[in-house]
């Protein structure tokens, strides 16, 4: 048997013998990479007579094809079969039933917020936001609460520290969403916008203030309106339609209690009727009263902060605690569990995420 014989009959049998890719790569550099059996045939071809070199250089060539061929082929059946041995080991049986998961569902405090959106929405109101950090000027000052002023101990203050941890600037996290009166009035300035404004704003806001019915978060939602004529009368109206509206029921009485706020003159406190049945509060008519917010009309002095003419302009503004609005609609007897994702509270009080808010029936507009 010929040398080239014996080469092709080894290679086809370590070929044969190679069980995966790599084996098979060991194979190929053997014989054809460039120190292979085969290349050192090729180079050999220099070292023979012209006359058999035409002859052996030809056999070399087809022993090489047959070997390159036959390598090539088995590199194809062997990935071909690692992929199906793949395939078979990574099969998924999609007839399987998923795993049960939870679902998804709205939260209270989201849920009153979408009803108030509606609500108000219904009465011509726009909605607005402003920054949870806030400085001195919107959350105090301008609100005509100067420094020193004792309305500043009504609310517990949350400072923001510079970053040694001392002083700070004098930002604050506010303590009402009452800051983003300002904040819209002054672009209502600058924009040289028309009256009427009318928007509510919602969101967290915070004090140094912990117990049963107190978090140092919770949120608020303020409303504004300004102008042309608008009376306390308005002011009472308007918060009568809501109030029936939220709570669907077109009988529950408003006390407005005259108190004080530094943003607005005259300010009341906004009550609503309820009772006390074993125990158990309901809203309506009946012997107490229940404080839901406070109001008033805008003090010309916040007009004058912003830069409002407060001898053309006037309005009202209100501000009601969101937690305090559910808790009642609800029958939430605690606000802490409100922010503890106790998956059990979660279930019990949690809105589904297709539930329609029960509202804007009655409410005019
Ligand atoms: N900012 C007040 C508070 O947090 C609530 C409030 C009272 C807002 C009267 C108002 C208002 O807009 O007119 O206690």
């Amino acid at each position: 048997m010929s040398d080239l014989e014996t080469i092709r009959k080894e290679a086809t049998q370590a070929v044969a013998s190679a069980q995966d890719i790599d084996a098979l790569e060991k194979v190929r550099v053997a014989y054809l990479g460039k120190t292979g059996v085969i290349t050192s045939q090729m180079k050999s071809l220099g070292t023979l007579p012209p006359e058999e070199r035409k002859t052996f250089g030809a056999s070399v060539n087809v022993v090489k094809d047959e070997i390159t061929a036959l390598i090539e082929n088995t590199k194809q059946a062997l990935e071909t079969a690692a992929l199906s041995a793949r395939l078979a080991h990574e099969k998924i049986d999609i007839t399987l039933p998923v795993r049960p998961e939870q679902k998804g569902s709205i939260h209270p405090i989201t849920q009153v917020m979408e009803e108030l959106t509606a609500i108000f929405g219904a009465l011509g109101f726009t909605s607005e936001e402003g920054p949870d950090i806030e400085d001195d000027f919107h959350n105090f000052t301008a609100l005509n609460i100067p420094a020193n002023h004792p309305a500043r101990q009504m609310h517990d203050t949350f400072y923001i520290k510079d970053e040694k941890g001392e002083g700070g600037n004098g930002n604050v996290l506010r303590t009402h969403t009452s800051p983003v009166q300002i904040r819209v009035m002054e672009r209502f300035v600058k924009e040289k916008q028309q009256s009427p404004l009318r928007f509510i704003a919602m969101g967290r806001t915070y004090r140094c203030d912990s117990d049963m019915t107190h978090s140092p978060m919770f949120h608020q939602i303020e409303g504004l309106v300004i102008e042309e004529g608008v009376t306390m009368a308005n002011l009472k109206g308007c918060l009568t339609e809501f109030v029936r509206a939220f709570f669907g029921r077109d009988d529950i009485p408003l006390r407005f209690r005259p108190s004080f706020f530094p943003f607005t003159e005259p300010s009341a406190e906004v009550d609503i009727g309820c009772s006390w049945e074993n125990g158990e509060l309901k809203i309506g008519a009946g012997k107490s009263w229940l404080e839901i917010g406070g109001c008033g009309m805008i003090n010309p002095n916040v007009l004058k902060n912003v830069g409002l003419d407060s001898t053309k302009l006037q309005g009202f503004a209100f501000g009601m605690g969101i937690e305090r609005m559910a808790m009642l609609k609800y029958g939430i007897p605690d606000l802490r569990p409100m922010y503890e994702s106790d998956i059990r509270w979660l279930n019990h009080y949690n809105f589904g995420a297709l539930d329609i808010p029960s509202l804007v029936k009655g409410v005019a507009g």
